[in-house]
């Protein structure tokens, strides 16, 4: 199977990697989300996303719609296994199965840990964490039927490191890392590929640590294009963490 580098984006036949297939990009309204959600997009897959603001999602919406493709934004909470439930029949009714799940939904929350507080623990826990099982436990039974999907969880260089103020944000990336690992090993014989990508800082509006040097930290569109590439590795390949930085230290 040839890379999308090899074809610009198209495969020798002319169709696109991704026609065909639905994919469901959670926090798909903005930031990194938002990147991938078009990327998948200009990759021919029909995409769903979800995220609490109405308004950033018909935004986004819209601008996915102008690439061609077909596309849904559907408010939903992913800390909520209710809303997850009614996210996941809808995308599947209104687009069709899903073949690409990309837990991207996330927030930051950073200093001491012992000034933080159990609400502070509970939100970005439920948010960077529990969203990954309550979306993927929602997809996978469909996807084990199927024989095939794949599942991206997008991560953290945090998810891998240790830093000081870093402890309740690292503690729920390195359960995603835990969580997508032993996925992987469960899903793999029926054709699933669980993977992880793990960014440093990104230039979004992520709940984080202040303004950063703009040439020292990533695009939005830097981590669209790995989760692009996971995407479209041949059937019988299985990259599993992809580790991504900015180029200069910051
Ligand atoms: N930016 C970085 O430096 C960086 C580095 C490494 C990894 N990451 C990871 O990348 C992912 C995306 O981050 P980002 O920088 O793009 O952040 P962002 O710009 O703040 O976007 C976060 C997205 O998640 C959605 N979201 C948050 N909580 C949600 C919930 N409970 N239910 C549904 N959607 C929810 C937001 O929409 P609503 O607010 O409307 O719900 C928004 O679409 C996160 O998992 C983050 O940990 C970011």
């Amino acid at each position: 199977m040839a890379s999308i580098s090899e074809t610009n984006g198209f495969r020798e036949n002319g169709k696109k990697p991704l026609a065909g297939k639905v994919a469901l990009v959670t926090g798909g309204s903005r930031g990194i989300g938002r990147a991938i959600a078009l990327k998948l997009a200009s990759l021919g897959a029909d995409i769903a996303i979800c995220g609490r603001d109405a308004a950033k999602l018909s935004e986004t919406e819209a601008k996915l719609r102008e690439t061609g493709a077909r596309a849904i934004a559907i408010a939903a909470d992913v800390t909520r296994g209710n809303d997850v439930a009614q996210l996941v029949r809808r995308v599947e009714s209104e687009l069709g199965p899903i073949a690409l799940l990309v837990n991207n939904a996330g927030m930051g929350l950073f200093g001491p840990v012992h000034e933080k507080s159990e609400e502070e623990w509970d939100r970005l826990m439920n948010t960077n964490l529990k969203s990954v099982f309550l979306v993927s436990r929602a997809v996978v039974p469909g996807m084990i039927k199927r024989g095939g999907g794949d599942i991206i969880n997008i991560s953290s260089l945090a998810g891998k490191n240790v830093f000081a103020g870093g402890g309740i944000y690292c503690a729920s990336k390195w359960g995603v890392q835990g969580l997508s690992g032993c996925m992987a090993e469960e899903l793999r014989e029926h054709g699933i590929r669980v993977s992880t990508v793990c960014p440093g800082s990104v230039a979004t509006e992520f709940s984080g640590r202040g303004p950063k040097d703009a040439t020292k930290v990533l695009k939005p569109e830097d981590v669209a294009h790995a989760v692009a590439m996971l995407a479209t590795q041949g059937d019988q390949s299985f990259l599993s963490t992809v580790e991504l930085r900015p180029l200069r230290k910051a």
